[in-house]
């Protein structure tokens, strides 16, 4: 596993955001404005994934709005030099642990219908298809499938994020697995 730290995404970290955007959504990416919103939006989480070994910099981050006892995910991306190192696992596990602990029970999203690696993704942590949102996205008039999970607060939920995190971990020689247990 790459050296990691998680943490809350802050103001000053507008300009490498907006860097990762460009490369990763053309010019459909997120501004620096929009950050700057949701950042000051009292009802929202943001965290990076910061590689410790690579000068600190931001290689994936997640993002979500708390609405009421819902977690609707607005953002995840992960470099692409770092894709397919489960980076999108630890980050949504550390989401899903800290919106645990602010009550929330259920999450939702939506995601581009072609977007096999994020839905697997999703899939993997129990979200499931509840319906499709016709011509959604902007760029290419997309559809869009809206996923929410069960309830996150269940024991059976729980196990559940521990069976992702312990299939992983395992495989992984340098883990270090006192960070990730619930
Ligand atoms: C989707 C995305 C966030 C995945 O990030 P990642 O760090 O590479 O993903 P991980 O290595 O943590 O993989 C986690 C799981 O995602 C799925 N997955 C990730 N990449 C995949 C791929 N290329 N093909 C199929 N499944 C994939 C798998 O289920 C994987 O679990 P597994 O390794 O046990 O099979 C990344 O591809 C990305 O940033 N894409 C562009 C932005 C985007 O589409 N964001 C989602 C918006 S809803």
């Amino acid at each position: 596993m790459i050296n990691h730290k998680i943490r809350k995404l802050n103001i000053k970290d507008i300009d490498e955001l907006e860097k990762i955007e460009l490369e990763t959504y053309g010019k459909y990416g997120w501004s620096k404005d929009i950050f700057k919103s949701e950042l000051n939006n009292p009802l929202s989480l943001y965290l990076a994934y910061e590689g410790l070994n690579e000068g600190s910099k931001i290689l994936g981050y997640i993002g979500t709005w708390l609405i009421v006892d819902e977690g609707h995910i607005t953002t995840l991306v992960v470099c692409s030099d770092f894709r397919r190192k489960h980076i999108a696992d630890i980050l949504l596990y550390n989401l899903i642990v800290q919106l645990k602990s602010n009550k929330i029970k259920w999450l939702t999203l939506e995601v581009k219908a072609s977007n096999t690696p994020a839905i697997n993704l999703y899939k993997k942590f129990g979200f499931k298809e509840f319906g499709i949102r016709k011509k959604y996205y902007q760029d290419n008039n997309e559809d869009a499938l809206l996923l929410w999970t069960e309830n996150i607060q269940t024991e059976g939920y729980t196990d559940k994020l521990k069976g992702i995190m312990s299939q992983f971990l395992l495989k992984e020689n340098d883990a270090d697995k006192s960070n990730y247990k619930l």
